[in-house]
């Protein structure tokens, strides 16, 4: 699961997924540990400075800051009801994470961690249209953002071992994300055609009302990291043997 953190940045920074055996540095644990949640707990933590500048000689490149080349949100319900087209999204202090809580079964075969993040700022080209709240929102430009912090994440990853030629892999089926992101500071240039008067209308109440506006698109951004996260599991755990990940004591 160590492997996982690294090679979740790799994947998520969207290079090829690579499937080698990490370095002799990175602590690994053992499926037969009785203290496998200690081991998982302090390697998470003992890795943050190789993943934060990466790790070239395994191909992993740093996740700080963390691009994202394109992705598109949308959402409509009452709250939020909206289409979002983000290129080059550059998100900053991901690697300033601190685990809370790790827990893996491997009876269950359930993974699940709690994390916590300071202030994450962001920037993006963008596009958007629709309503936020009652915030009508069209525009075209550059948007700039902090998530405040502290911000919450817990992850919960659900699988089967499955075996092909002989050999167990790990097969996601179930990812839940959950954030808690309590407020955000916004500047979005290029709303309506660039119309100053109400850009700045619009950026004073996106303000305003940014509490409300975090609530609203949470689900949204939950959605996003399943996706994300579903799409490197299956990569990574369908490319390493389960027993690679998890070696067993006497190996
Ligand atoms: C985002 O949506 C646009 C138009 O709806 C589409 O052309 C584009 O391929 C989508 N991009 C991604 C990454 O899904
Ligand atoms: C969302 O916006 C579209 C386009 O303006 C509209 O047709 C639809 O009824 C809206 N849905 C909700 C739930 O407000
Ligand atoms: C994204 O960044 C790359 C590299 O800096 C650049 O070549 C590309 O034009 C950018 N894309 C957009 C849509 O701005
Ligand atoms: C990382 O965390 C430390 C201590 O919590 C904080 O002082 C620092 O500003 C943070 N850095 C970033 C990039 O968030
Ligand atoms: C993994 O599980 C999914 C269902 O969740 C299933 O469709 C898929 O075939 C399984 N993969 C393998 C390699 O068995």
């Amino acid at each position: 699961m160590l492997s996982i953190l690294v090679l979740f940045v790799v994947c998520i920074s969207e290079i090829n997924c690579i499937s080698q055996d990490l370095t002799d540095y990175f602590p690994r644990c053992s499926i037969d540990d009785s203290n496998l949640n200690n081991c998982l707990l302090n390697a998470f933590n003992t890795v943050r400075p190789y993943v934060k500048k990466g790790v070239e000689e395994i191909g992993i490149l740093p996740f700080e800051p963390l691009v994202l080349p394109t992705f598109n949100l949308s959402q409509e319900n009452l709250a939020a009801n909206y289409t979002f087209t983000a290129w080059n999204f550059t998100i900053r202090g991901l690697d300033n994470y601190s685990v809370k809580e790790i827990n893996y079964n491997p009876e269950t075969l359930i993974f699940s961690t709690k994390m916590e993040f300071d202030a994450l700022p962001l920037y993006s080209k963008y596009e958007i249209s629709g309503r936020v709240l009652h915030i009508p929102l069209e525009g075209k430009g550059f948007v700039s953002a902090t998530l405040l912090g502290p911000i919450y994440a817990t992850i919960r990853i659900e699988g089967d071992l499955v075996e092909v030629d002989g050999v167990k892999y790990y097969n996601t089926t179930t990812i839940k994300v959950t954030e808690s992101i309590k407020d955000l500071e916004v500047t979005a240039e290029g709303l309506f055609e660039g119309d100053k008067e109400l850009g700045r209308v619009t950026n004073h109440l996106l303000n305003l009302f940014s509490v409300e506006i975090m609530q609203a698109i949470t689900p949204a951004l939950e959605q996003l990291a399943e996706e994300r996260f579903m799409r490197f599991m299956k990569s990574f755990t369908g490319s390493v043997p389960y027993y690679k990940i998890f070696p067993k004591l006497n190996n």
